[in-house]
């Protein structure tokens, strides 16, 4: 009767996954922008990379921040001194200093100064490759962050009240509005290129506003944003809980847990009343994703030994990186690679000299996906290029914020 009992306990065996953290994933960059496309961004060394054929590299003097979008793909150095990229290397902008800037608007540049003036510059100055004389406008107030989307921009002050102006436009980037307070306590505020604000506060938790709409632009509250609503996130914590009845065997079972491929695993069983418990504590790499882990229960019987089974799937997030084997191949036409591999898979797009370029008669674009996280494409371009155009693989990516990644291949 008591092992009949036993038996049946066998089903009551469950492994599930509880408790994990979003974190935001964690590497070489510590600041990336959302934008069009990322450039680039910067690491905890303040040195600003941007992907240039096949791996990141320093740009010229290092800059602390970094900013791609509508407006252009920007920066500014520990000096705040503000560069603009064009031609294929960043150009300094005089008789500027700001240690932010942001590239978000309909094509202006805005930015806040080391004593946090708020600056902005408008749409036809700002294409006209900013100069000494750029007519750069002083915004009323003092910000320590300000970003910019299609149509308005936020900010955040040194105390950490957030602020919205309305109506921004590439024209008018300084009039006819004002700041208005907006709730909420943050270190950051971010409007990407889609519209969508996002704010970062002093804990490094991430947040986004509901109810952003262009009749409605300061939205209606903040919500805690997960990143990772549909898996792990690269370095977050996870733990794998698998459980069993110890009622009636005797010796009591045994929980084992294995992995398929194999990945070292370390494993610790307790008993709580009368439920052995074995949890799987551990921090998600990409490595792990897809990896099978499976809970083994054995309860030693009279004369014989029973065993079952339980699998569960891992699926971790990672940002995507692009391949070293990425690069271009130049004879009489150019032929491109761009590889990467990022989990949720990315899209790719290729860029010609910061422009968008698309499947016609002379550029060819394949693509190939090499796994579930891994895509490859090429592009064929049947025309000679000028020695200061450059290729750019461009990941875009959604999950973090909208972001998006660029490749520059020369
Ligand atoms: C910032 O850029 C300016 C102008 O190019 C340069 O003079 C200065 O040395 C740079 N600062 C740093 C810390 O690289
Ligand atoms: C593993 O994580 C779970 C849930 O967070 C926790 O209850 C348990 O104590 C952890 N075990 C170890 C050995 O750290
Ligand atoms: C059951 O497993 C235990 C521990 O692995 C082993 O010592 C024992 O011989 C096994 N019994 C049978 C009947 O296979
Ligand atoms: C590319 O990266 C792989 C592993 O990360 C390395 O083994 C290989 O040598 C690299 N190739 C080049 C050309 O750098
Ligand atoms: C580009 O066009 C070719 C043929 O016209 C097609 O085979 C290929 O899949 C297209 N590439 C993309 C990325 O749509």
């Amino acid at each position: 009767m008591k092992c009949c009992l036993c038996l049946l306990l066998f089903s009551h065996l469950f492994l599930n996954t509880i408790a994990w953290n979003c974190e935001v994933i964690p590497g070489t960059l510590k600041q990336i922008d959302a934008g069009l496309g990322i450039v680039g961004g910067v690491n905890n060394d303040n040195e600003a990379f941007l992907f240039l054929g096949t791996r990141f590299e320093k740009i010229g003097s290092s800059l602390k921040h970094f900013t791609v979008g509508p407006a252009g793909e920007l920066g500014a150095n520990s000096s705040n001194n503000v560069f603009k990229f064009a031609d294929g290397s960043f150009k300094e902008i005089p008789s500027i200093q700001l240690k932010q800037v942001d590239a978000g608007g309909d094509q202006i540049i805005v930015g806040v100064s080391p004593v946090e003036d708020v600056f902005c510059l408008i749409k036809d100055a700002n294409n006209a490759r900013p100069s000494g004389d750029a007519p750069w406008i002083q915004l009323a107030g003092k910000l320590k962050y300000y970003s910019c989307g299609p149509y308005s921009c936020w900010g955040v002050n040194g105390a950490g009240n957030v602020v919205i102006r309305r109506s921004v436009t590439g024209a008018t980037c300084g009039s006819p509005g004002a700041f208005e307070a907006v709730d909420g306590a943050l270190s950051m505020v971010e409007v990407a290129s889609d519209g969508n604000v996002f704010g970062v506060d002093t804990q490094g938790s991430l947040f986004q506003r509901v109810g952003v709409t262009t009749s409605n632009p300061p939205g209606l509250r903040w919500t805690g944003f997960s990143i990772c609503p549909n898996g792990h996130k690269h370095g977050s914590s996870v733990s794998l809980r698998c459980s069993a009845e110890t009622l009636c065997s005797s010796p009591p079972p045994t929980l084992t847990w294995s992995s398929t491929p194999r990945i070292p695993l370390s494993e610790s069983s307790r008993l709580q009343e009368l439920i052995l418990i074995s949890d799987l504590n551990f921090t998600a790499t990409h490595s792990q994703h897809r990896v099978t882990f499976t809970c083994t229960i054995t309860y030693q019987l009279q004369d014989e030994n029973k065993t079952a089974h339980n699998n569960i799937d891992l699926h971790v997030q990672y940002a995507p990186k692009i391949s070293n084997s990425s690069s271009c191949i130049r004879t009489d036409v150019t032929v491109c690679f761009c590889e990467v591999d990022g989990n949720p898979s990315p899209e790719l797009e290729w860029h010609l000299s910061g422009r968008p370029v698309t499947n016609s008669s002379n550029t060819f674009v394949s693509e190939e996906r090499l796994s579930s996280t891994d895509l490859r494409s090429s592009i064929t371009l049947h025309q000679s290029l000028t020695h200061t155009s450059t290729m750019q693989c461009v990941i875009l990516f959604s999950v973090l914020i909208g972001v998006a990644g660029v490749a520059l291949v020369r």
